[in-house]
């Protein structure tokens, strides 16, 4: 997967390109990052990126001109690819859709995308109503910027392309990919602190175990985020 990423700070994208899984997808080719500065396209003698919001208030906006430059050059990267036409450009937004698993295997399974990452107080309405094709959020709060909001979803899309984890099931029995949480893992030693590790998990008998997992899974799940279960998403059996 291509993703290109208009930012002031791609130094900061190390945090993912240095580091475990992603890191390792990078090298594998699974993935491949490309950053656009929009400073590097501002004109004037300071290279300014920001300026003042029209109607007066606090802070500061990501100007127009170097930004769109950052974009349309973030675009002709993946045209000279040969993996522009389909390429959307994501917004990262506390105004955006919700990240969320369902949105995660979305955007995974996409050959490309351009991420646009938000500083001061944001970017002018008309870079969003021209440029940008969808918006997403981590959360409801606010980031100082959209970096770390990239960085979240690209970790999380890496996850999902085929060989970036060792073993495949372990992605598909994480948390919220069958729409429950995961159920409790222990590993050695078999007593902690007078805790014993559940009978079950010692026993060898795989079908208890897949049984005890998802009775577990269903447990966690109405206790901790009971919202996620609908009867839509349980079987039967569940
Ligand atoms: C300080 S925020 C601007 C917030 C904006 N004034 C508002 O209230 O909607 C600066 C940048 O951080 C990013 N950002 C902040 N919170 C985010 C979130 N929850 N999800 C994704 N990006 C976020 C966006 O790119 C945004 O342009």
């Amino acid at each position: 997967m291509h993703i290109n990423i208009v930012t002031l700070f791609p130094e900061m994208f190390s945090a993912i390109t240095d580091f475990g899984i992603t890191s390792k997808a990078g090298k594998q080719g699974l993935i491949e990052l490309d950053y656009f500065n929009p400073r590097e396209f501002a004109t004037d003698r300071h290279r300014t990126v920001d300026d003042k919001p029209y109607g007066g208030g606090p802070g500061m906006l990501m100007k127009t001109g170097p930004l769109v430059a950052a974009i349309n050059a973030a675009r002709k990267g993946l045209r000279d690819k040969g993996r522009g036409s389909e390429a959307k450009v994501a917004y990262l937004s506390p105004q955006g859709r919700v990240l969320d698993q369902a949105g995660v295997f979305e955007l995974a399974s996409r050959e490309s995308i351009i991420l646009l990452c938000g500083r001061y107080q944001g970017i002018d309405q008309r870079v969003i109503d021209q440029e940008v094709d969808e918006e997403w959020s981590v959360g409801n709060f606010v980031l100082s910027g959209g970096e770390l909001a990239a960085m979240t979803l690209i970790d999380t899309v890496t996850r999902l392309q085929p060989g970036a984890v060792g073993d495949k099931d372990s992605v598909n029995e994480d948390s919220f990919s069958n729409g429950l949480l995961h159920w409790p893992e222990y590993t050695k030693p078999q007593v902690f602190n007078n805790q014993d590790v559940p009978n079950v998990l010692l026993s060898g008998d795989h079908e208890a175990i897949r049984e005890w997992r998802l009775q577990q899974s269903l447990v966690a799940t109405r206790e901790k985020r009971p919202e996620l279960i609908s009867k839509e998403i349980l079987d039967q059996k569940e």
